[in-house]
């Protein structure tokens, strides 16, 4: 039985992260445990995002601790000081284009910080079996949060599968395909009990506008210019932040240790119809010209190695854990459109810090 007290969030200042701890301490009920949220705050880390929480559960029932997941010594110490029983591990530079600009950064949080975090659970977590032989404790639980992308590109028909073999093609996904097999392996070799999502695209509150759709949602907003890379034909499937969330919990509750998920919407859209549709719900509710904000679409020059399409067969969660979507693609992207209108200091934070200097340098000479 997974005690599931003592939960350790890493990156819960990022946008899965923080929507994740609000499901968890204000939606489940159920829940009477603790969470403690390990993130260095990088440029996507943002301690606003979680204000409510920390008023509400602060010292309580929420705790934040400002750390490195590649720093062992500081792990070590957070495992100890909580005494943490199960993780919950978000933490990773999550952009694409980043990772083709400067890919050092995803070693070293997505493969070396899995590495160091899987190494300290093992050890904090190392009991004695009853044969005398070393072991570990089997009401813990390692939950690894990763991304569809692993499995590489799909032409026009098929799915991703939980057995579809990895082909990772971006110095991102390819990060993340390395810590999903450390993960596994950790599991093989020493007996961490282990469970692993892979989750197609996310979107909803709280997402930094680096990413698709909250860029296109902020620049529509600003009368700026709305970059489509190559055709606009890549095809991505789109899922509300907060159902990727109830199927982690789930998983982490009734998930078979030792096995992956895949997690979808079964919402295959390409870039260029979505932004249409975008266009459509922003305008009417910014009360903009939808010609002209149309009139903004710009193609650009393409992403390097850009994965023409990703589409998620989530049967085995839907059957295992009896999960489904909450909400439809209309719904969801109309609260998020609504989310990003009503929380302009949010906004504001974000766009003067790095941000601001990241659309400067990469986006502006498109
Ligand atoms: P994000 O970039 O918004 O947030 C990442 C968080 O991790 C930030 O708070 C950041 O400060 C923290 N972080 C980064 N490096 C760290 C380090 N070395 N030590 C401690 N904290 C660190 O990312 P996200 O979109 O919320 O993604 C969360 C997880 O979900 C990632 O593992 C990502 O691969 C996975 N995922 C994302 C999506 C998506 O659509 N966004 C889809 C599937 C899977
Ligand atoms: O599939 C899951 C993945 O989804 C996650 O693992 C990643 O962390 C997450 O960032 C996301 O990756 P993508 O590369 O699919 O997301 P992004 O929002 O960067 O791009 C979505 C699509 O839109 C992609 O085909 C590229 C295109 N795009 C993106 C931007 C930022 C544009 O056409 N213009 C843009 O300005």
């Amino acid at each position: 039985m997974r005690k599931l007290t003592n939960v350790l969030v890493t990156g819960g200042a990022g946008f899965i992260g923080c929507n994740f701890i609000h499901v968890l301490l204000q939606k489940t009920p159920s829940f009477k445990g603790r969470v403690i949220n390990l993130d260095a705050l990088t440029y996507a880390g943002n301690a606003a995002s979680l204000a409510d929480v920390e008023s509400d559960f602060g010292g309580s029932r929420y705790f934040f601790e400002r750390a490195d997941i590649t720093d062992r010594a500081a792990v070590e110490a957070i495992f100890k000081k909580y005494d943490i029983d199960t993780v919950i591990h978000f933490a990773a530079e999550s952009h694409v284009d980043r990772s083709i600009l400067g890919p050092e950064a995803f070693i070293k949080t997505n493969v070396m910080g899995t590495f160091t975090l899987l190494d300290a659970a093992r050890n904090f977590w190392a009991d004695t079996n009853a044969d005398g032989t070393k072991g570990i404790r089997s009401d813990v639980l390692f939950h690894h949060v990763s991304t569809d992308e692993v499995y590489g590109s799909l032409g026009d028909t098929g799915y991703f599968t939980e057995t579809t073999p990895y082909d990772p093609r971006s110095p991102y996904s390819a990060s993340k395909a390395s810590s999903d097999h450390l993960v596994f392996a950790y599991h093989h070799t020493y007996g961490l009990p282990v469970t692993l999502s892979n989750c197609s695209n996310n979107y909803g509150p709280y997402h930094f506008p680096e990413k698709l759709i909250p860029l296109m949602i902020l620049n529509m907003l600003e009368g700026k210019s709305l970059p489509v890379y190559g055709d606009g034909k890549n095809i991505r499937d789109w899922l509300f932040v907060e159902d990727h969330n109830t199927a982690v919990w789930a998983i982490v509750n009734k998930g078979r240790t030792g096995e992956k998920y895949n997690i979808g919407g079964e919402n295959e859209w390409t870039n260029i119809d979505l932004l249409h549709r975008l266009i459509d719900i922003v305008a009417e509710k910014a009360k903009l010209d939808p010609a002209k904000v149309r009139s903004t679409i710009t193609y650009v020059k393409d992403r390097p190695g850009h994965d023409r399409r990703y589409a998620i067969d989530c049967s085995k969660l839907k059957a295992e854990l009896g999960w489904k979507q909450s909400v439809t693609f209309e719904q969801g992207l109309a609260k998020t459109v609504d989310w990003y209108l009503n929380n302009e200091k949010w906004v504001e934070g974000i766009k003067s810090g790095d941000y601001k200097n990241w659309v400067e340098k990469n986006y502006t000479a498109r």
